[in-house]
């Protein structure tokens, strides 16, 4: 398959000056402040001449939903060796595609915030998007020499943020939810990846996104107080429409049809395992309780995330 090198997406939103260029905001201005401080160089601080061997079980094979089934049973020690390397392809590219998504955002923003201390900590926040793209793809194209095209319902998601027209809309679509999501995930990572070199990455990673939720919640803090119930709606909607494809683009369906596994079967039983419930509901663990605080989280918004299974994390520990 042929991908292009670049494709249009068609945007459009309203854009403000600010004048009064006095901060008003101390806690964005001091989260600017440390932002300055925390940059890293994604090209010299990792250590890049650590080996990877991208067939090893860098990570647990018993975290594959499928692990012990008879289509894994069947699999030969080479065949599981190579699908080790592609799995961590594709994640690796879904978080990188992810970041793209994500320092286009932050652009958005600085343009249409009408407030210059969220303009200038979303200035940063795009040099650390554009950082974190340079180390997956650093890390892709130098060690697993292997790369993936973005999945169907991340790209989905993606350009709903980026079509939006609504500025909180954006914020509350890449600060709250999908960088909530990426926090979780980037966490569960970490923890069980044996490999240094991607472990020390996303640790810095990390540490770049946490500010970039506090971000989210801190704009957003006063922003649903005030509106109106057909505006509140709107939010609600697209918050769960983003849970549901967040949830669903984790099934690495491109792999299954490169190994020649029944992609519907397969589905079915990532679906059910328990291995793959409780990885789904753990990437919301972040996610609810910033909604929450944000007094977003409404009986109608209530029943929408108890169907999706992750009311669960309502009193869990916001992540900023
Ligand atoms: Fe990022
Ligand atoms: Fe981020």
């Amino acid at each position: 398959m042929l991908i292009p090198t670049a494709e249009p997406l068609s945007t459009e939103f309203d854009i403000n000056y600010v004048w009064d260029y006095a901060s008003k905001e101390e806690g964005l201005r001091s989260l600017y402040e440390k932002s300055k401080e925390a940059h890293w160089n994604a090209k010299t601080d990792p250590d890049w001449d650590i080996e990877v061997d991208p067939e090893a079980e860098n990570t647990p094979d018993q975290t594959i939903p499928w692990y012990g089934t008879s289509h894994w049973n069947k699999l030969s020690e080479g065949d599981i060796r190579k699908l080790r390397h592609c799995a961590q392809a594709w994640s690796l590219s879904q978080f990188m595609h992810g970041e793209q998504g994500a320092l286009m955002v932050a652009a958005q923003l600085v343009n249409c915030v009408p407030d210059i201390d969220a303009k200038f900590y979303a200035a940063q926040q795009a040099a650390d998007e554009a950082r974190h793209v340079e180390a997956y793809e650093l890390y892709l194209s130098r060690k697993l020499e292997k790369q993936y095209p973005c999945n169907p319902e991340l790209r989905t998601l993606l350009d709903q943020i980026l079509v939006a027209k609504e500025w909180d809309i954006k914020y509350l679509g890449m600060q709250i939810l999908v960088e909530g999501l990426a926090l979780a995930a980037f966490g569960m990572q970490n923890q069980l990846t044996r490999e240094p070199l991607i472990k020390d990455i996303t640790s810095r990673i990390m540490g770049d996104e946490a500010r970039h939720v506090a971000f989210g919640v801190l704009s957003l803090r006063d922003a649903y107080t005030e509106m109106s119930e057909s505006e509140l709606r709107l939010r609600e909607e697209f918050a769960v429409e983003a849970c549901y494809l967040m949830r669903d683009r984790l099934t690495p369906k491109v792999i299954w049809e490169e190994f020649g596994l029944p992609v519907a079967e397969m589905e079915e039983l990532s679906d059910k395992s328990e291995m793959m419930r409780q990885f789904r509901t753990m990437l919301f663990s972040k996610i609810v309780p910033n909604v929450k605080r944000l007094g977003l989280l409404n009986d109608r918004l209530r029943e929408q995330f108890g169907k999706l299974g992750i009311l669960g994390f309502e009193n869990a520990e916001p992540s900023a």
